[in-house]
């Protein structure tokens, strides 16, 4: 059986920089003993860095009731959801008193929890759990979502709730009697107290289009934080951090850990981690950076490869093969070049679909942020699966592409490329932030 030499590197968490996105978050949490309720909506594209933030800030506030779901995991069902709701903001609670007890989310064990902390929460318990026997998903999805409200009331406790992945919430909307779903979510955020949100989620238009809905649209309630790519500094920083000391290696070589990633901070510390490893006792200089991230975009073991291996799934997913070649077709076309007006795009889609299927496609690829739109040009969102996917040719035998200094150099010259098209273009700027690049904004 062909092998790949490239084993997957284990990735210890790290956090650096965020220092304007944390103190946002921790503004939040001062304000709210104050009953000054600031719903924030943390906005960031795959891999962008949301879900440690979040845990940074739980980290730093251990005694600070903070409860944290992710939304994607509890919406098999109204009930789910709201056992998993209950249970969430009672230990929340449990936690900052440094409880850490485990609650189950059967009746029982959800009643035993709410009584340990208060008489009447049990009687809410009670009360939700008999929505659930009854199949009321209207009542009970509005109960659940008032129920960090009555817990910060009962126990005069500031609750911070963080909902990861929050766009899955639709997904409750398949269930009978959930059409009010937004409107419950909307009642408990404005309900008056010491609760306050924050909603994080990858998929930014779908979020975007989410709390923009309807004649009362959630998203005046909330405060957009948007995180993207890191500075050169913070690259910098994530690196010295992995490659331990500025003795290890060359200043150069962060510079161009950043520009090879484009600053996205997953890319940056694979790279970093591979690079780490490939050098052994010896000084980490640029070219080597070049190797370690051919190996990571290449080798079928590479943490970026097994990323883009994913994202690529989640992108192309559907039941119709010839809608999954098609959005596939889009995506290895647009890899090619930086930016491709739509209109030349459809013109060499359309020799395989009709002209309507290549229009709706490209919206649906927008729509799930791989590409971004800016009068009629389109880009890839992310730079790195745009190389993966450029380098298909040389993943089908990475061995003999590993230790072809031509593959490396093709590899390097379609960034090059990119490169002399960002300088050329005068909208553009050093740090890579053009126009364009505002899905977020
Ligand atoms: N502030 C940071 N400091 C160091 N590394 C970071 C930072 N933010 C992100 N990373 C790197 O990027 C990876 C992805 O981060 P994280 O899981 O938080 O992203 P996410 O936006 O929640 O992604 P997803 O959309 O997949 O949920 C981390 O495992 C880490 O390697
Ligand atoms: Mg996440």
């Amino acid at each position: 059986m062909e092998r790949s030499a490239i084993e997957p590197l284990p990735i210890e968490p790290l956090f650096v920089d965020r220092a304007t996105e944390f103190s946002a978050l921790d503004d939040v949490l001062q304000l709210l003993p104050r009953a000054i309720r600031r719903h924030t909506a943390l906005l960031g594209l795959r891999r962008i860095g949301k879900t440690l933030l979040l845990d940074q800030v739980r980290r730093c506030h251990p005694t600070f009731a903070i409860a944290r779901l992710d939304v994607d995991a509890i919406v098999t069902s109204p009930e789910h959801f709201a056992r998993a709701f209950v249970s969430e903001a009672l230990g929340a609670i449990l936690r900052a008193r440094g409880e850490h007890a485990y609650i189950a989310q059967t009746d029982d064990g959800l009643r035993a929890a709410a009584a340990s902390l208060n008489a009447d929460l049990e009687l809410s318990v009670a009360d939700i759990l008999d929505a659930i026997r009854a199949e009321a998903h209207g009542r009970l999805l509005h109960r659940a979502l008032q129920f960090p409200a009555e817990v910060s009331e009962r126990l005069e406790t500031p609750l911070l709730l963080m909902l990861d992945e929050f766009q899955d919430i639709t997904r409750l909307r398949a269930f009978p009697e959930t059409d009010n779903l937004l409107g419950a979510f909307r009642a408990a955020l404005d309900h008056p107290g010491r609760v306050a949100f924050v909603i994080a989620g990858s998929r930014v238009t779908a979020m975007r289009r989410l709390i923009e809905d309807g004649a009362s649209p959630l998203f005046t309630r909330f405060t957009p934080l948007e995180l993207r790519p890191f500075h050169p500094d913070a690259t910098l920083e994530l690196a010295s951090r992995i490659w331990e000391d500025e003795s290890q290696f060359d200043h150069d070589a962060a510079a161009r850990l950043h520009r090879l990633t484009g600053g996205w901070p997953f890319y940056v510390h694979a790279v970093a981690v591979r690079a780490r490893a490939l050098a052994g006792p010896e000084v980490i200089t640029s070219d080597l950076v070049d190797t370690a991230f051919q190996q990571e975009l290449i080798g079928r073991g590479g943490n970026i490869a097994l990323h883009c291996q994913y994202v690529l799934r989640t992108a192309t997913e559907t039941d119709s093969v010839a809608r999954r070649n098609r959005l596939e077709a889009i995506l290895r076309a647009m890899a090619q070049d930086r930016d491709v007006p739509r209109a030349r795009l459809v013109r060499r889609l359309t020799r395989h679909s009709a002209l309507t299927e290549v229009y709706h496609s490209i919206n649906e690829l927008i729509d799930e942020d791989f590409l971004m739109e800016s009068e009629g040009v389109l880009r890839f969102a992310d730079p790195v699966f745009a190389s993966w996917l450029n380098v298909e040719p040389d993943r089908r035998d990475p061995l003999t592409s590993l230790g072809n200094p031509q593959a490396l150099q093709r590899l390097l010259s379609w960034y090059e490329a990119q490169h002399a098209e960002d300088r050329a273009d005068p909208a553009s700027t050093a740090s890579g932030r053009t126009p364009m690049n505002s899905i977020l904004s």
